[in-house]
């Protein structure tokens, strides 16, 4: 009797909107060959002002979600959940679940002469310590500087009046940064690799800039068998899937076909 060939597996990736475009973005670049469903909470967006309480629920239910529509691989994109949130969903759920912070944490290690590492994120990313309790297991004479930026979020979804006020508000939530010498800035949010150009611009090419979304596709993708035939992407969002869709495709660069909603 023929064995039936295993069946290719499917990414789940959840994030609270549009920003976990960005790790979608980094696995299609490192490996187009797996399908992938993906879940933007956009209902109940942002994360990061709310309690790590709240933000583990919502993860729960997003992860629970994803496996119900075949998720065999869980890719927690909003470092906001994966600061509060990894370890409980990993007890709770059998599928393998990875997030961002300990492959960005690594990489930020890795890529570090001084080991002075700047952290920007959510005020929920920021509080928890995750990005700073991560870089210190690995290297534990690292000085790390966290800060919360949250107006950057609204900033890059949104946008800015001009060019001039978008310019002003990164540099003076870089400023304390630059104070602290750093040369590596890890971009602990969804979001800010969209801004990687200006942030670079503000901080000088000496400082290395670690996007997690590209470090987490670098560990993703490897323990993935990449076989799949058919390979499909399906969308989702929990609210406006109109403006998911016009903005998820500014942000990914591809088209990403009809957008449903968790009822369908
Ligand atoms: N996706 C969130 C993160 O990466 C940013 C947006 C939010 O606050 O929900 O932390």
């Amino acid at each position: 009797m023929n064995e039936q060939p295993p069946s290719p597996p499917i990414i789940g990736v959840f994030d609270s909107g549009l920003g976990g475009l960005t790790v979608v973005k980094a696995l299609i670049d490192r490996s187009p060959d797996f399908s992938l469903v993906y879940f933007g909470d956009t209902a109940r967006f942002p994360y990061g002002t709310k309690s790590a309480e709240t933000v583990i629920r919502y993860a729960i239910e997003n992860t629970s979600f994803l496996i119900d529509q075949g998720a065999t691989i869980i890719v927690v994109a909003c470092n906001t959940a994966t600061a509060v949130a990894l370890p409980r969903l990993q007890s709770l759920f059998s599928t393998p679940i990875y997030g961002v912070i300990a492959p960005a944490a690594a990489r930020a290690v890795a890529v570090t002469k001084t080991g002075n590492i700047g952290v920007i994120g959510t005020s929920r990313t920021i509080k928890s310590r995750s990005y700073t309790k991560a870089i210190l297991q690995l290297l534990p004479e690292a000085h790390v500087t966290a800060l919360a930026c949250p107006l950057l979020v609204s900033l890059i979804e949104d946008g800015a009046p001009s060019e001039a006020i978008k310019k002003l508000i990164v540099s003076e939530y870089l400023r304390p940064l630059q104070q602290k010498n750093i040369d590596t800035l890890l971009l602990g949010c969804t979001h800010y690799p969209l801004i990687e150009t200006l942030i670079q611009e503000e901080l000088g090419s000496s400082v290395a800039i670690v996007d997690p979304a590209k470090a987490c596709a670098e560990i993703v993708c490897p323990s993935i068998p990449c076989n799949s035939t058919t390979t499909t992407y399906r969308f989702f969002a929990s609210d406006d899937t109109h403006r998911f869709k016009a903005i998820g495709e500014a942000f990914l660069g591809i088209k990403i076909g009809k957008v449903y909603t968790q009822t369908g």
